[in-house]
Order: C-alpha cells, then structure tokens, then sequence
C-alpha cells in the first residue's frame, strides 16, 4: 500500500502548490488525472458508485465530494482536496484543506485544528488501543477548539478496497470499539465544521455541505497500525 499511498501524497502536494485564486476545481482535477497516468496508476474515485472525476474538490461550506467546476478560485475561499489512488490491488487515500489566497484568522485557525486532530486520531492508532479512542481523540481536541465534529460521514478501513470496515468516525467514546491490532489499515478523516455539525447532500447527490452555511474543512490521511505503531502511509 505504500506506493498508492505515496502517489496520493505526490500529487496532493503538487496541487497545494497550484491553489490559487483563478484557478478552476476541473484544471485541478485534470491535473491530477494527468499525474495518475504518468504513475501508471488509476485514479480511486471515478467511477466509484458513478463518482465523475478524479479529484473531490470541496470549497468553503462545502464538506466533501465536491465535485470539480469551471468556477475560478477567490481570495479568501478554502479548499479541500480528497484523492484516492489504485495500484497494483491495493488503495490509498488522503484530504488536505488548503487557504486560496489570503483567509480570515477564522478559516486559518479552522484548517490548523482540522489537521491537528487528524495526528491527535493518527497518534492513538496502535495495535492494544480500541477503535475509538482514535475517534475521541479526534472529538475532544476539535470540541475544545470550538469547533464541531461530522456525524453523517466517517472514516474508513481501506486496502483492497477503498471502503472497507470498520467505519472509523471522528467521535466516540474511549476505550469502546474493536480492538486495534498490526497489519490493519485505516483511512482517519476528520471533518470538521466551523459551526453546527449538521450535513446536507444537494441534488447532484453528491456534494455534501454544511447546513447553516458555516465553513467546514477535512483532513484524511491512510494509515497503517504497526508493531512499532502507526505509520502514515500518505505521506512524501
Ligand atoms: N475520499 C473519500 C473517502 O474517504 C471517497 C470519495 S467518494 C468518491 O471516503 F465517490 F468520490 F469516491
Ligand atoms: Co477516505
């Protein structure tokens, strides 16, 4: 799974760079889907339940599965980017938030504490641990922050398949779930609401946004539990 994951990790930071305002959601979606051929590797989401692109392209109140659009970039938005990839029977997959321009110490403070809480779950990830003491860390430390924690969708076990069990959400109660034990693979993925937690898919039945408008941002990295601990597999 290293080297899916290694693509995934590749091309969202070449992304990151091209995050400006002017830019389109679809020339960032047709980067990566350039990037993944150069890889000989597949992209993870099209096609997946008739997903159309490569890329999940998720601006300002928008949670996940954006779908990319020919509306350019702005000063001021957030953006967050969800990329999966295959390769050789295998899946990895990872989200980052990224600042368009310049952003308010709101949004700013918004996408810190989003990624935080992602190595806060990484960091309880280990084999003796239970399932949700990675979620409750993830909830404790977003909720002391001010912020609120998704219901409605959670992270994932991933391997030869993109979505395998268990369902890993980002709230929970310590010392419950099942038990965490090496050679298991998780896909940790915060999101995290600037206000309420309450979600809506609109009538494209994908993109799913905040329901009072408010900012939202996601963090996801693949994550495989080890002897020696958890190891970011995302990573470059
Ligand atoms: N990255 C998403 C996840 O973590 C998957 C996107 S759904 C898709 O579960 F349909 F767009 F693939
Ligand atoms: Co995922």
């Amino acid at each position: 799974m290293k080297i899916p994951c290694k693509i995934v990790a590749e091309v969202l930071a070449l992304l990151k760079e091209l995050v400006k305002p002017g830019v389109t959601t679809q020339d960032l979606d047709s980067i990566a889907s350039c990037e993944v051929k150069k890889h000989k590797a597949k992209a993870a989401f099209k096609g997946y339940h008739n997903y159309p692109n490569a890329l999940c392209c998720s601006p300002n109140n928008q949670v996940v599965h954006g779908i990319p659009t020919s509306i350019p970039l702005k000063n001021g938005d957030i953006l967050s980017l969800d990329f999966g990839v295959f390769y050789d029977d295998f899946y990895g997959d990872a989200a980052i938030t990224v600042p368009v321009g310049d952003v308010s110490d709101l949004a700013a403070t918004l996408i810190k504490v989003t990624e935080q809480s992602l190595y806060e779950g990484v960091r309880n990830a280990v084999p003796g641990g239970r399932l949700f003491d990675v979620s409750y860390a993830i909830q404790s430390f977003v909720e002391s922050k001010g912020f609120s924690v998704v219901r409605d969708f959670v992270g994932h076990g991933i391997g030869r398949c993109l979505h395998e069990d268990p369902q890993v959400p980002n709230f929970g109660v310590p010392g419950k779930g099942i038990l965490l034990k090496p050679g298991m693979v998780l896909a940790i993925e915060p999101m995290i609401n600037q206000l309420g937690h309450d979600v809506r898919v609109l009538k494209d039945d994908w993109t799913v946004v905040t329901c009072d408008g408010g900012l939202s941002a996601h963090f996801e990295h693949t994550v495989a539990i080890t002897d020696s601990g958890p190891v970011i597999l995302t990573c470059l």
